[in-house]
């Protein structure tokens, strides 16, 4: 049994491990070592275009919006206007608090899963059979913004990230909502976005032994409409795409988003949520940055009527928001399997 509770730990307490723990060799090379991989270049969109651009410009954005969401549920943002210092602080900031010592860390080490500031290690060691190379830290900000009070700085910068990223990811919701031809009014009353559940969670993958044999997050789906992604140059995202997997390697100060289990349901499986997992490596230490944008906690989200309408078949039954999170949130994490309740 090891005797530290954080990869961080691990990384840095010097020992060089000549091979990985067995706790976290979830993976079996001989079978992932044959899953093909795609060499394709995912979907770009320019933001500047859909906010800035001629009618023109931004009717095209939106159709590539949809063709993306419908094809990959994955797509890389460029031109967006979250400024680069601002992406490069938080960065700062977020090694910041994994820098700090255990003790402090544990401070945060949350008993329930839906306790509003969460440090841990792997997914959730008290159902999993194995182990991730992965400590996070998971922070609910929006309706009600929290965050932990060190590292200094911390909470003012997390608050203008959050602040920044959800209205961008509001533009491209909008945009997403009208390539689906639905009304902008009828988003608000489907959604309650003003009360909208934002999650900011912050990944450390520090370098691993063995890094084949391990994950760093194991392939899930995303809970939410759309999740917002960023990293500090170094790659591990890998997305499911027509049965392979493609390794996602995101240009300089772009986000990466993928589509959620809420955007399946309400576009009545038209927009599938993309499976996706993160892969560590042998030499560098990997951070991402993900926000999530939800429903209201308190919403029932259910497909939208028209399209129902329209398709003549409902594909999901509703579940309230909390209950599905805090469902996948208690469970071992496995591809899309509260969706799968809900068919
Ligand atoms: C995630 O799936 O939440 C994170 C993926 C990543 O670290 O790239
Ligand atoms: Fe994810």
């Amino acid at each position: 049994k090891l005797k530290y509770s954080t990869i961080k730990e691990i990384s840095d307490s010097g020992v060089v491990l000549s091979s990985l723990p067995s706790c976290y060799a979830c993976r079996d090379p001989d079978i992932n070592g044959s899953t093909e991989i795609l060499e394709e270049e995912v979907p770009i969109i320019d933001f500047s275009l859909l906010v800035g651009g001629t009618a023109k410009q931004r009717a095209q954005v939106i159709q590539d919006l949809g063709k993306a969401c419908r094809d990959w549920g994955f797509f890389m943002v460029v031109n967006h206007d979250v400024p680069k210092r601002l992406m490069e602080t938080m960065l700062d900031a977020c090694k910041g608090f994994f820098n700090m010592r255990e003790e402090e860390k544990q401070e945060y080490n949350g008993k329930h899963v839906l306790d509003p500031i969460r440090h841990g290690t792997s997914f959730n060691t008290s159902v999993e059979k194995f182990r991730y190379w992965r400590d996070y830290l998971k922070v609910f900000v929006h309706p009600h913004f929290h965050s932990p009070a060190k590292p200094s700085g911390f909470r003012e910068i997390s608050l203008e990230y959050v602040t920044r990223t959800r209205e961008m990811a509001k533009e491209l919701l909008k945009a997403i909502w009208e390539s689906l031809e639905l009304k902008p009014d009828d988003m608000e009353e489907t959604l309650d976005l003003n009360s909208c559940f934002q999650i900011l969670i912050v990944n450390l993958y520090p370098p691993c032994p063995e890094p084949e044999l391990a994950l760093g997050i194991p392939p899930h789906s995303d809970h939410g409409l759309l999740t917002i992604l960023s990293e500090n140059g170094v790659n591990g995202l890998k997305v499911e795409h027509n049965g392979k997997w493609v390794h996602v390697k995101p240009a300089p100060n772009s986000f990466l988003v993928n589509t959620g289990d809420h955007m399946e349901i309400v576009s009545n499986g038209k927009y599938k949520s993309v499976v996706h997992q993160a892969e560590v490596n042998a030499s560098s230490t990997r951070i991402s940055i993900a926000t999530a944008l939800g429903p209201s906690l308190d919403t029932v989200v259910v497909p939208e009527p028209q399209l129902v309408k329209h398709e003549h078949q409902l594909a999901y039954n509703g579940m309230k928001y909390r209950d599905f999170i805090e469902h996948q949130q208690a469970n071992p994490l496995m591809d899309k399997s509260v969706l799968d309740l809900l068919k």
